[in-house]
């Protein structure tokens, strides 16, 4: 939800600004814009994206050593002109880049009204950088003192860096809730949401913490005070970014390529966790807190998205094999509902990217009951990262486009180790089934890259529904989840509407949907229930909905009533997960490429959603 650069040294600032914004495009692309001090302070944006400010500043003097940069996803305000950030203070002397939402702007903002102020956009931020500047004039104070009286009065989250044309020799930045990164150059210094912009230029970065207020000035040391002017430590660490990861390597689109990764990523998820040759899972991040693993009363798992659909697999897996009760919430609404929770439970947030505002609020909620909070997550540092007592990275690597995919099968693989590593210590499965599925697990990343062979089959399955209005997925047991995020990956990246639904459901009301345009998904790969799942094909079939079925290779039964048929490779059926969600995000790719949509940028969407 809005990406923010800022840049202060001796280098031009421009293309850094912009190759930064670049890297954040994922978090917001409603409109960009940017701001850089040379004697005076010059001040671009524009509605739309990167490319549209780009093209806006082409003939202007964009010359500059300090600047900042911003994208935007909108919350207050419809993305246009005059809503994009940076804002002016009132004197037009200051320049505010922001990410959050600031709760109480309204009653900040009817102050400042009353005091003769006005204002041009309809944003939050133009209410913060007036509030700054007037705190500054009327106490009479410097403007870090003013930045630190302003924000002592707001409530909400916020990411901030300010410029000043009369102090062109710092940058500010403040966080409460949204993400930041300071990297520290030899003689310059770097700023930005998350560490993909800095990372060409240094390694050593420092994340903010909530509440923390940061002074970069060329040549000197990092310089960070709390809004009540406590002053910190800052706590600098190194980036173990691969550079090759963040550009698209050939392929046309982010997505794509990160669907074709995840037979790399899945293994790395494994990578020094589990082995074959000792016959054992080792989870080394959540080690500490093994024994509480292995006694929780229950597991109460929280995330948003594709990450709770992660979480829903992770159920599954748990009970299945582990024997623990688990629950698994949205945390938004986990956040609000006053759940009962024990000592003795656990609470595991899944996050790919650390940052998503109600997955941290739920994890501060837990902690804040005395509940262990432990966390999946895909980017290292971040908040989640951070605030939860222990927890395993996904290490999939930087998830570009917008629609989580290997994120997600990293999630699953994580989610499954760690059944596996609880039911091995608990003795809930048998040594021979633990075994059994330590061998498939090691085999799913070969596995991945046979089931991508099958993209062409499924473009040309896909050119045939590029038209429809509605899809259905079904899936049962460990599968069902899997056809909820197929679905989620079609309305997301193709904008059609599309609902996960468990096989056995359909008769309860989704069945009054079929007809002869409605494609169906169906998940029936060889399980314990795959007789049932037949009988549903068969209902679909009876009343003409076109049926698209998901299959263990070599399947007769199916292939006889299945409009289309997709083999996946033989496995364990509590891990077939990993595997079938390979064709769903496929199907959805090759649908939303044909209709001609943005695929790493679908519309209303942001990848990272730091607000409520
Ligand atoms: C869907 C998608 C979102 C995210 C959700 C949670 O493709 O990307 O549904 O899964 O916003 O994000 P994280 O995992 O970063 O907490």
């Amino acid at each position: 939800m809005c990406g923010i650069v800022g840049y202060i040294g001796k280098k031009q600032a421009y293309p850094i600004l912009i190759n930064g914004l670049r890297r954040l495009e994922y978090r917001g692309y409603d409109s960009a814009g940017l701001s850089i001090i040379n004697g005076l302070l010059k001040l671009y944006k524009t509605k739309g994206k990167v490319i549209d400010l780009e093209r806006f500043v082409r003939d202007r003097d964009i010359s500059g050593t300090v600047g900042i940069a911003h994208t935007r996803w909108a919350t207050h305000g419809e993305p246009n002109d005059v809503n994009a950030h940076p804002h002016y203070s009132p004197s037009g002397k200051m320049a505010l880049v922001h990410n959050g939402i600031i709760e109480n702007y309204n009653s900040l903002k009817k102050e400042l009204l009353n005091r003769g102020y006005t204002f041009t956009s309809e944003t939050d931020t133009e209410v913060l950088i007036h509030l700054i500047e007037d705190i500054k004039v009327n106490e009479n104070i410097d403007i870090v003192k003013a930045v630190q009286m302003a924000l002592s009065q707001v409530v909400g989250a916020y990411a901030i860096v300010l410029i000043c044309e009369e102090e062109p020799g710092m940058l500010i930045a403040a966080k409460q809730g949204s993400p930041l990164v300071v990297g520290i150059g030899e003689d310059d210094f770097y700023i930005a949401s998350d560490a993909t912009p800095i990372v060409e230029y240094t390694r050593d970065v420092v994340y903010l913490n909530d509440q923390e207020i940061a002074i970069l000035k060329p040549g000197e040391h990092i310089k960070i005070l709390t809004v009540s002017n406590r002053i910190m430590t800052p706590y600098i660490q190194k980036l173990e970014i691969n550079l090759g990861n963040l550009e698209k390597r050939g392929f046309p689109h982010f997505m794509l390529k990160e669907i074709y990764e995840q037979a790399n990523s899945i293994h790395d998820s494994m990578r020094g966790r589990t082995s074959l040759q000792s016959g054992m899972i080792k989870l080394g991040g959540v080690k500490k807190y093994e024994d509480k693993l292995l006694n929780a009363r229950r597991i109460i798992l929280v995330a948003c998205g594709t990450s709770w659909h992660a979480g829903l697999v992770g159920e599954y897996l748990l009970e299945f094999l582990a024997r623990i009760p688990v629950e698994v919430e949205y945390a938004s609404e986990f956040r609000y509902r006053q759940p009962v929770l024990y000592k003795d439970d656990i609470v595991i947030a899944i996050s790919q990217s650390g940052e998503t505002a109600d997955t941290i609020a739920a994890v501060k909620l837990a902690k804040e009951k005395g509940v262990t909070v432990l966390g999946i997550c895909n980017v290292v540092g971040s908040t989640l990262a951070r605030i939860t007592d222990a927890g395993s990275y996904t290490h999939a690597g930087p998830e570009i486009g917008v629609a989580s995919t290997k994120a997600f099968t990293a999630q699953v693989t994580i989610l499954i180790q760690m059944a596996l590593m609880i039911s091995m210590k608990k003795k809930t499965v048998s040594k021979e089934r633990f075994l059994n599925l330590l061998v498939e697990l090691n085999q799913i990343p070969a596995k991945v890259k046979k089931m991508l062979k099958a993209n062409d089959q499924i473009r040309e399955i896909a050119e045939k529904f590029i038209n429809v209005k509605n899809a259905l997925y079904l899936g049962r047991g460990v599968n069902y989840p899997i056809a909820m995020e197929g679905a989620l990956k079609l309305k997301e990246i193709s904008y059609i509407h599309a609902e996960g639904y468990p096989a056995a459901e359909m008769k309860h009301g989704p069945i009054a949907l079929i007809d002869v345009e409605m494609p169906v998904v169906v998940i029936a790969t060889q399980c314990e229930t795959y007789e049932k799942v037949v009988s549903n094909i068969q209902e679909v079939k009876a009343r003409k909905g076109k049926i698209i079925a998901i299959v263990t290779e070599g399947d007769t039964e199916v292939r006889k009533i299945a409009d289309h048929v997709i083999e996946v490779p033989k496995t364990d059926e509590l891990l077939v997960p990993l595997i079938a969600t390979i064709p769903l995000q496929l199907l959805s790719y090759h649908i939303a490429v044909a209709r001609g949509c943005n695929i790493d940028q679908p519309r209303n969407l942001a990848k990272s959603v730091t607000v409520e």
